[in-house]
């Protein structure tokens, strides 16, 4: 990458407190960037499916090409060498590995992460590898989905399949990401595959999401206790939005089941009782079975943290009622008035610190890395295809001096990796919003680094010089 351009939001605490040794990586998803759709045996994900029912992805877009990263790899690999990062953190396809969701190892599909691993080994890049990045074999959600409990034995064996591929030179292993979104979007609010309403169903997939990832934990580390495991959450603060009583219910209510459901039954083997009673209210009981909750804290070694925005939680209506048509208790979000980013996501850096001190109190003894953390904007590239994102720039130096404001509060924090290292297929939304460092041109599939791109990799060089 060429020169260097003027410095944004490089105050003095934007780095100070991190330690040394401190991680800097990029992220994507499978999904999200491959492309090669149906190549080399993979079948379609629940995801494929779902681009094509009408109305649910802007545009009707689905990921068929994306960013071509399939074919265009060893160029991509140069890339992310190019940000002077340390770590690539990135997702492997459920249905390259399985096709059908089941069966011995495609040669072809483990081929590709094989070739990927290695290029990015010897470009001294560490890579970080999730094993699921949403894209479900369609094959299992016909058959029950994540509201199944067999899912979580099949993602083990998929897990298993992986790890024994690629665990003598990939030492980061996470298993799940935001698995809240597979549960609340994907089932629960119908806003993600596969596209179900029902909260009950929600529910059970959540408890095997966790059981999926215990089991998959369990068996890679008796296979390499060495190696480093993580679950990644979605996650922020839930701050009622007045002092009323129903407010600070509604709030207790989504951090129970947006952080302690998770958390929880993680780290201390158990579900949050005030989360099993409001479910009780809804008639629903959490499938756990004998033996499952010490499964599920199998211990990890990290905890990635994803985090975008926060907003306040209300648990009036607008209209003044405190129950939604189906009698259940309102939980309605409440904006704290800042500035949105073209996801109209709020930006409010301080709740990222507030989240970061909280989860260290409340889970301590576990490190973290924010293993996403970014923002979307309406990127005008010029003549050139140069995009000079300000906004981006801004947004990332908040939230690094965010994280390091955490660390100075005695978060241990490790690492963070930029979301994303290009524009890519931002699910429902399409390619219409654009979260990356690197501007994709999608008729051409030429890359063009943005101007955040060139602070990021200078902000990263500053870092680690402040430790020479
Ligand atoms: C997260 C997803 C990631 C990306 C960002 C913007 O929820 O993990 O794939 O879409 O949001």
């Amino acid at each position: 990458m060429g020169n260097t351009l003027p410095e944004i939001g490089a105050g003095p605490e934007l780095l100070a407190g991190l330690p040394a040794g401190f991680r800097w990586g990029v992220a994507t998803s499978s999904y999200q960037i491959e492309g090669a759709a149906t190549e080399d045996g993979r079948t379609p994900s629940i995801w494929d499916t779902y681009c094509r029912v009408p109305g649910m992805v802007h545009n009707g877009d689905n990921g068929d090409v994306a960013c071509d990263h399939y074919h265009r790899m060893p160029e991509d690999v140069q890339l992310i060498k190019s940000l002077e990062v340390d770590t690539y953190r990135f997702s492997v396809a459920w249905p390259r590995i399985q096709p059908h969701g089941g069966g011995p190892v495609n040669p072809k599909g483990i081929g590709f992460y094989d070739r990927l691993v290695d290029e990015l080994l010897a470009g001294g890049i560490d890579p970080w590898l999730t094993l699921y990045h949403w894209d479900l074999p369609q094959e299992l959600e016909d058959a029950g989905g994540w509201p199944a409990r067999d899912t979580a034995y099949r993602f083990a064996d998929y897990a298993m399949l992986v790890f024994d591929a690629l665990h003598d030179r990939v030492r980061h292993w996470t298993t799940l990401n935001e698995p809240w979104c597979s549960a609340m979007l994907g089932y629960h609010q119908g806003r993600q595959a596969p596209g179900r309403q029902d909260f009950g169903a929600a529910m059970h997939a959540v408890h095997h999401l966790l059981l999926g990832h215990g089991l998959a934990t369990q068996r890679m580390r008796a296979a390499d206790p060495d190696a480093d495991f993580c679950i990644t959450l979605n996650m922020s603060q839930h701050e009622p939005a007045t002092d009323s009583l129903a407010d600070r219910e509604a709030a207790r209510r989504e951090d129970g089941l947006a952080v302690r459901i998770y958390l929880d039954p993680l780290v201390h083997g158990r579900y949050p009782a005030d989360v099993v009673e409001d479910l009780a209210a809804r008639n629903v009981v959490l499938p756990v079975q004998d033996g499952d909750l010490e499964i599920i804290s199998t211990p990890i070694d990290t905890l990635g943290v994803n985090y975008y925005f926060t907003s306040l939680t209300s648990g009036v209506a607008e209209d003044g009622s405190t129950v939604d048509s189906d009698g259940n208790p309102v939980s309605r979000e409440v904006r704290l008035g800042r500035r949105v980013t073209e996801m109209d996501w709020e930006i409010v850096p301080e709740g990222f610190t507030a989240l970061l001190t909280r989860l260290a109190r409340d889970y301590p003894g576990l490190p973290m890395v924010i293993t996403e953390n970014g923002s979307a904007w309406a990127d005008e590239p010029d003549e050139q295809g140069f995009v000079k994102d300000n906004d981006r720039t801004e947004y990332f130096a908040d939230h690094i001096a965010a994280v390091s404001a955490a660390v100075r509060a005695g978060a241990d924090v490790r690492g963070y990796f930029a979301w994303s290292l290009m524009d890519n297929l931002e699910w429902s939304y399409g390619y219409a919003k654009r979260f990356g460092l690197v501007h994709v041109d999608f008729e051409t599939q030429v890359r063009t680094p943005k101007a955040s791109a060139y602070w990021y990799r200078d902000t990263i060089r500053r870092a680690r010089a402040a430790h020479e």
